[in-house]
């Protein structure tokens, strides 16, 4: 397993770096992802989320857009226009995690050519199947990392998009922390994600029974304020809105 610093340093070189097409060209850390990588997996997600990110047969079912808006009650294409909007073209944008749907490719759009996106996972069927969605965007690659481990890289901004309430609290906080840390100073960070839903809200009662049986870390990001979440979330001017009753929330912070 690389140590940290080892793919610290790996992905610190790929910082503003216009990644060859050719992938035999490509530094090591972005080549396609090796089997050793399967066995690097957290315990939370071979555990909880086996059948939803792991399993090749789920994978390509969850992975169409009507499926994600059917999770998302509708409102998928709303909250990815939302979080989309938030990039300029031209920046260089870390994306943390796969999703599911058209996202990375609408990410990859906005920025255009002169742009640059990074998709990071810690799933090796995940990445391949994000690089196959990028095929038609030379200026977006994916590749494996666990993001609870420093980034070693610094982007014009980052997104996560409904990471945060799949993972523990104690590797959400690392996440949170190490996304930050790949921000440059006057950089944005961008987290769209579940947020607790007013108490009148219709869906409340399904989605408690949803966090309770399928989402269980996703309570207690709910307990959260994600601008508070680490120490590090000082050093960023935050902005909150939240939508569809309260159910869904972005947070945007820019670094000083
Ligand atoms: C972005 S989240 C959920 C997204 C959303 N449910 C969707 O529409 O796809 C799911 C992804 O997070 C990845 N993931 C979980 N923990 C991770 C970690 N520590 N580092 C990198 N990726 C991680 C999983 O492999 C999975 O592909």
């Amino acid at each position: 397993m690389p140590s940290e610093s080892k793919r610290g340093a790996a992905l610190r070189r790929i910082t503003h770096y216009n990644p060859p097409n050719n992938a035999s060209q490509r530094p090591q850390a972005m080549r396609d992802p090796s089997p050793a990588a399967a066995s690097e997996l957290p315990d939370y997600l071979r555990e909880t989320y086996t059948w939803a990110y792991l399993d090749h047969r789920t994978v390509p079912w969850l992975d169409r857009p009507v499926v994600v808006s059917a999770i998302l009650w509708g409102n998928a294409s709303r909250l990815m226009d939302s979080a989309v909007r938030e990039f300029s073209p031209g920046q260089q944008v870390l994306q943390a995690a796969a999703v599911y749907g058209d996202f990375s490719p609408r990410l990859a759009r906005q920025l255009g050519d002169e742009g640059q996106l990074t998709v990071l996972d810690v799933a090796p069927i995940q990445i391949a199947n994000t690089r196959r969605k990028l095929a038609p965007w030379p200026q977006a690659h994916a590749q494996v990392a666990d993001l609870t481990e420093p980034v070693g890289a610094t982007f014009d901004a980052a997104c996560c998009f409904f990471l945060l309430h799949e993972v523990p609290p104690h590797a959400r906080r690392h996440i949170v922390a190490n996304l930050l840390a790949a921000v440059e100073p006057g950089g944005k960070i961008v987290f769209v994600d579940y947020h607790q839903p007013r108490w009148w809200h219709p869906m409340g009662p399904i989605m408690a029974l949803v966090f309770r049986y399928l989402e269980p870390f996703a309570n207690s990001l709910l307990a959260d304020s994600i601008d508070t979440l680490v120490p590090e979330c000082a050093g960023f001017e935050w902005r909150k809105e939240t939508c569809f009753g309260g159910l869904y929330q972005k947070v945007v912070g820019i670094r000083r």
